[in-house]
């Protein structure tokens, strides 16, 4: 199977580092400007050629079942008062050719389990995760990057980027050789290593294509970091049997789950926004004349 056609999001974290917002929303549903961050996910997988959304869900998650649903009352009104572009927004959250399932992670054992909950949804194929809190902007979307990566190489892809060593503690660091310029070869996969353990600077972004290996690799995982089951520990099982690619994707990440990366997303996409953009722009060049 060379095709990506199903995406997992796992969406059942408890958004700790968002409180209070994050009590009884999702911190999925925080918008950047007017469109909440699993809506950048999921436009950007669908950018990659995926149909088949998987949300892996949990307590307070509704709104995002009801997001990607279709709101008849509000498509009524809307058609009702002739507000088409309005009309034309609303429908477009979800395509018609989208397909839209939601697998229950009953407790937040980790980002791991989280994956392995989907794991009758995917079934026997390669896919792609996404993590929604980590916004990814680039041209073509980084996901369609990752999606040429695989079927060129035809195993498990790990966005990557450099950090700066004191950050290697908040990622999943790699240590690989080099194949090309974007392109290396995993050696070794650690979570959150600190500075002085780590074997790299190289640290994983939130999208990554699997192979379905990597479901056994999740069963039966001891629990790692913050007594989790961590999806890194996964694919370094996974190493032993399989090749593992990490990509250096083109485009910029904002970490949406912090609340400077959260602000940072709304200055630079507000900026950039067709309807308020130039008005915002203007706003802040008064604020903080060069
Ligand atoms: C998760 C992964 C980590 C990865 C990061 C990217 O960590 O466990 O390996 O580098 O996402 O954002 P989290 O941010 O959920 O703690």
């Amino acid at each position: 199977m060379n095709k990506i056609r199903k995406a997992v999001f796992p969406i059942a974290g408890l958004g700790t580092r968002f409180l209070p917002v994050t009590k009884a929303s999702a911190k999925e549903m925080l918008p950047i400007v007017d469109k909440p961050l699993i809506q950048y996910a999921v436009e950007e997988a669908y950018a990659a050629g995926i149909r088949h959304m998987i949300f892996v869900t949990g307590r307070t998650k509704r709104s995002v079942e009801d997001h990607f649903d279709t709101a008849y009352e509000l498509e009524n009104e809307l058609e009702l008062a002739g507000k088409t572009a309005l009309l034309a927004t609303a429908r477009s959250i979800a395509p018609e050719d989208m397909v839209c399932t939601y697998v229950r992670q009953p407790r937040a054992l980790g980002l791991g389990h989280a994956v392995l909950c989907a794991q009758e949804l995917v079934g026997n194929e390669p896919f792609a995760v996404l993590l929604a809190d980590d916004l990814m902007i680039g041209s073509p979307p980084v996901m369609r990057q990752m999606v040429e990566q695989f079927s060129e190489w035809r195993a498990s892809i790990l966005a990557v980027q450099d950090v700066p060593r004191e950050d290697t503690k908040r990622y999943g660091i790699v240590s690989a050789e080099s194949v090309n310029q974007d392109l290396v070869n995993v050696i070794e996969i650690v979570e959150k290593p600190t500075p002085e353990a780590a074997p790299s600077t190289l640290a994983v972004a939130g999208r990554y294509i699997l192979t379905p290996g990597i479901f056994k690799e999740l069963e039966n995982l001891p629990r790692g970091v913050g007594g989790e089951i961590q999806l890194t520990d996964g694919i370094a099982n996974l190493l032993r049997r399989e090749k593992v690619f990490a990509y250096r994707y083109k485009g910029a990440r904002y970490d949406c789950g912090s609340k400077l990366g959260f602000l940072q997303a709304t200055v630079d996409l507000g900026v950039l926004h067709d309807e308020v953009g130039s008005e915002f722009s203007a706003w802040l060049e008064r604020r903080h004349p060069n």
